[in-house]
């Protein structure tokens, strides 16, 4: 894995109380030592990402946070939804974008994806760009089309941002999230250097180098060490793990972060 690599810490909608949040953070802070690792985000619930700060103030746990889904308007009548201006003001640095269960229970298409990047990055939000749902896939399957589009159509009109800000892709198959079968180290070096010939493309050869790309699905600290020998990877975006403290330090550690 090339390094310096970045962790995403998905917590999705989870957990259920301000409580289990406080038991978490310390948790966490006790046994990540008191370093900076911005490297590693965390992606609370909106209702708790306040909780997550004052808990990270008090308990000097140095991770970055984001938000787990930003709206394609920025602002306006849309029950629900976060807009980016005011994920900017709470503290939020990353936002996770075109998230599988986005793209699964909330229709959000690859158009919506791209009008979300642009909002988050007019707000100076970095977005981690979640790409590889495919609709009733099997185990193991990769639609390399369904693939080459999500990445074009967010990243073609976005040259002269990724030539200068960079850019993080998760890769994430549907069927390996949240299931305990992860992708194959094989099939994630394939998919990533896929990725990064269409970087490439969009955007030159020096910012295919620059790109990040996560891998995302059923990632744990017992099979991580199988993921930290891709070479074309370089880091993690974890759902289940990132709710177990204890998980999060043995990947953490395995990484060498
Ligand atoms: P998982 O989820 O680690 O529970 O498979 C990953 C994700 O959805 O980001």
């Amino acid at each position: 894995m090339k390094t310096p690599a970045i962790l995403g810490l998905n917590w999705k909608m989870h957990p259920a109380s301000r409580k289990e949040v406080q038991g978490i953070i310390e948790e966490l802070a006790a046994s990540l030592s008191l370093m900076r690792h911005s490297q590693i985000t965390i992606f609370p619930p909106t209702l708790f990402f306040d909780e997550v700060r004052s808990m990270q103030e008090q308990t000097q746990l140095y991770i970055s946070r984001g938000v787990q889904e930003i709206s394609d308007m920025a602002t306006g009548s849309r029950t629900g939804e976060i807009g980016a201006p005011m994920a900017a003001n709470s503290g939020a640095e990353y936002a996770l974008i075109g998230h599988s269960e986005t793209r699964q229970y909330n229709a959000v298409s690859d158009q919506d994806v791209e009008r979300k990047f642009q909002r988050a990055v007019e707000h100076s939000i970095v977005p981690m760009v979640c790409v590889g749902y495919q609709e009733g896939s099997e185990s193991g399957e990769v639609n390399y089309t369904v693939l080459k589009e999500q990445v074009q159509t967010v990243l073609e009109d976005k040259r002269s941002y990724i030539r200068d800000n960079g850019i993080i892709i998760a890769y994430e198959p549907t069927w390996a999230i949240g299931t305990g079968v992860p992708a194959d180290p094989e099939t994630i070096e394939t998919v990533a250097l896929f990725i990064r010939k269409i970087i490439a493309e969009i955007a030159g050869q020096d910012t295919r180098d620059t790109t990040y790309i996560l891998y995302g699905g059923s990632v744990d600290s017992s099979n991580v060490s199988r993921f930290t020998e891709v070479e074309n990877i370089n880091g993690f975006l974890l759902g289940g793990a990132s709710l177990k403290p204890q998980e999060i330090t043995g990947i953490v550690d395995q990484m060498e972060l």
